[in-house]
């Protein structure tokens, strides 16, 4: 396990809130999310770490990484996470390197909390012992969700014939257990947003837009999760990459061009899944971006 990044000053004794980004489906929009998040905190001046446990694709780091590059190559004024990355343990045996990463996980949390106020967890796909770890220490967790009923298959089952919502599926399952653990071991809960990404803006889509919306509304109430409103699919969410960037960055990041309607949009995106997180710490503070 490395330290990368080590950019604010430190702040001992802290205990950051620890927003967790997770879905165990591929591709829903955890890293975007996750970095959008990280940058939105950081300009509201809030001391920010970033954690990603996806140790093989590495997205958040490298959209990190890439960012820093971006900074120096153009001396760029724009905050940057403290980020610790996490090596995968190398053990044979499965159950001792679960503990390992475990261990890992917990170090790397510890340290980022004792100097941030907020720490970003970019969860993996899939289930894994380390996800089930990371959901069971949110604070927040924020789930995107890409707005089909393919992907909502993982929160409820559907009955077909009558689009009722039969049961929760795998992934509820998965946090009602880590809303478990976190009882037991913090006596705090985890406040569980899911919000909707890569939604149509053509009208074509409009009538299933609206069913996903009306089940997914049925099933929140049902396992308990507040609904956020969700992100377009919009090019700005993903073209930024490369460099590092998010649109909340444009103003400060020497990027050529305007700002343009779409993303003014995206902006109000963003702005309102981060009113609708309600932060602890951030109560009736104006929006810094
Ligand atoms: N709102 C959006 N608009 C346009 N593109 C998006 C949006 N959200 C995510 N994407 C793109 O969709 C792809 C998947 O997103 P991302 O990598 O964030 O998902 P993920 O859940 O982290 O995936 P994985 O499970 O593989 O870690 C990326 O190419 C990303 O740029
Ligand atoms: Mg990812």
């Amino acid at each position: 396990m490395t330290l990368a990044y080590a950019c604010e000053p430190e702040a001992a004794g802290r205990q950051a809130h620890v927003i967790v980004v997770g879905n165990q489906k591929g591709g829903a929009g955890k890293s975007t999310v996750a970095m959008h998040l990280i940058v939105a905190l950081m300009r509201m001046g809030r001391r920010t770490g970033a954690l990603d446990l996806d140790v093989r694709q590495r997205s958040l780091i490298r959209y990190i990484e890439n960012r820093g590059r971006w900074i120096s190559s153009h001396g760029a004024k724009l905050p940057t996470p403290q980020v610790f990355e996490l090596e995968e343990s190398q053990l044979r045996q499965r159950d001792a390197a679960d503990a390992a990463d475990e261990a890992a996980f917990r170090v790397a949390l510890r340290r980022l909390s004792d100097t941030c106020d907020y720490v970003v967890i970019d969860s993996p796909g899939g289930d894994s012992h380390l996800a089930r770890v990371a959901h069971a220490s949110a604070d927040t967790l924020v789930t995107p969700l890409n707005d089909s009923f393919v992907d909502f298959d993982l929160l409820g089952d559907i009955d077909e014939t009558c689009a009722e919502i039969v049961r929760p599926s795998i992934y509820s399952e998965m946090v009602w257990e880590s809303r478990k653990q976190k009882a037991i071991a913090a006596r705090t809960p985890i406040d569980w947003v899911v919000l909707r990404n890569r939604t149509s803006t053509s009208r074509i889509e409009a009538k299933n837009k609206q069913r996903v919306g009306d089940a997914l509304k049925t099933l929140s109430q049902r396992i308990g999760f507040r609904l956020a409103p969700g992100l377009s699919e919009r090019v700005i969410f993903r073209e930024l990459f490369p460099q590092g960037l998010t649109l909340l960055d444009l103003d400060g990041a020497g990027v050529e061009g305007e700002m343009k309607m779409s993303h003014l949009a995206a902006r109000q995106e963003l702005r309102d899944l981060f009113i609708t997180l309600k932060l602890p710490g951030l109560e009736g503070e104006a929006l810094k971006f």
